[in-house]
């Protein structure tokens, strides 16, 4: 499969947007969902940001592994990343992400105080793909009642500093990332999880391949959920899709079958998976 350039003249312009927003920055906080910390990420995410620091967050966490979540953040910190993990819509992260962000950023901020200068909050940026959870993330960090701080110089004109705390200062406008991805499986995971939700692919190959992986890495919730024995394990999988088609009461409408597969998973009737794994082969 050829690589994919999304929409070129909207990446273009984002990540001048995001080159331009950077100046003003201290740190980055690089979102990435938890399902697929590699999949989800713009390979090209350290050329655009440079040296500016930069923090891992991984969102959506409550539909990941656990135990996955816990390998990746070992990983992104054997890269030399620091990496969290958050679930955006239950728990308040704002202490541990201004914890986080102070100690990455210790040297310089205490060269500033060295220097005599007055303390200051730190200003950082949301950076990930679309669909991430990059607004709800900025929602859960700022302060509702005092959110906006104003307009301060540097920043493009509308935009605005958010209050997260007295220590963390959050642009309003996040940087947006596009996928891009050259083989297939990141394609197929990025839309197994609702990433990307265009036509791009085809639901009957993103189903074959959650089948597939579902059965060698969550065969017990797949069993569970759709009642299979031990004999429809020997199945291929393109027999195992026409097998949950009919059980759909759907005849042999595969692609109407595929899509109900996909929903269930990426509603987390499955339970919580991760596609992009640490142990061994990283998939996607
Ligand atoms: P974006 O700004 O990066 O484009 O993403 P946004 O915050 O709009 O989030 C995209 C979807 O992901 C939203 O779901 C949002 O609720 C969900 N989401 C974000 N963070 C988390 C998280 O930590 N855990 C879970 N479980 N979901 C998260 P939606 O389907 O668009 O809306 P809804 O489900 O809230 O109705």
């Amino acid at each position: 499969m050829a690589t994919i350039q999304w929409f070129p003249g909207h990446m273009a312009k984002a990540i001048r947007q995001l080159e331009e927003n950077l100046h003003v920055v201290d740190i980055v906080f690089e979102l990435v969902d938890a399902r697929i910390p590699q999949s989800s990420r713009n390979p090209e995410i350290e050329r655009i940001i440079k040296d500016k620091p930069h923090l891992v967050i991984m969102t959506k966490s409550d539909l990941a592994d656990p135990e996955q979540t816990a390998n990746w953040i070992k990983q992104f910190k054997r890269q030399g990343l620091p990496a969290i993990a958050v679930d955006s819509k239950a728990n308040i992260t704002t202490k541990t992400v201004t914890r986080i962000s102070q100690s990455i950023l210790a040297d310089k901020l205490d060269n500033e105080q060295q220097k005599g200068l007055k303390e200051r909050p730190i200003r950082a940026i949301t950076v990930g793909i679309p669909n991430v959870g990059k607004s709800t993330l900025l929602n859960r960090l700022v302060n509702k009642r005092a959110a906006q701080v104003g307009d301060r110089p540097g920043v493009t004109k509308g935009q605005q500093w958010l209050r997260s705390s007295s220590k963390l200062q959050l642009l309003d406008t996040p940087g947006i990332l596009w996928p891009k991805f050259d083989d297939e499986e990141t394609g197929q995971a990025l839309a197994l999880t609702g990433a990307i939700k265009d036509q791009r692919f085809a639901s009957d190959d993103v189903a074959l391949y959650a089948l597939k992986f579902f059965r060698q890495y969550y065969p017990k919730a797949l069993q569970e959920r759709y009642k299979l024995t031990e004999n429809d394990f020997d199945l291929s999988d393109v027999d195992l899709l026409l097998k949950l088609t009919k059980q759909f009461g759907m005849k042999d409408d595969y692609e109407r079958a595929s899509d109900r597969l996909i929903l269930d998973i990426r509603k987390s009737k499955l339970g919580r998976y991760t596609l992009n794994r640490t142990d061994g082969e990283v998939r996607g």
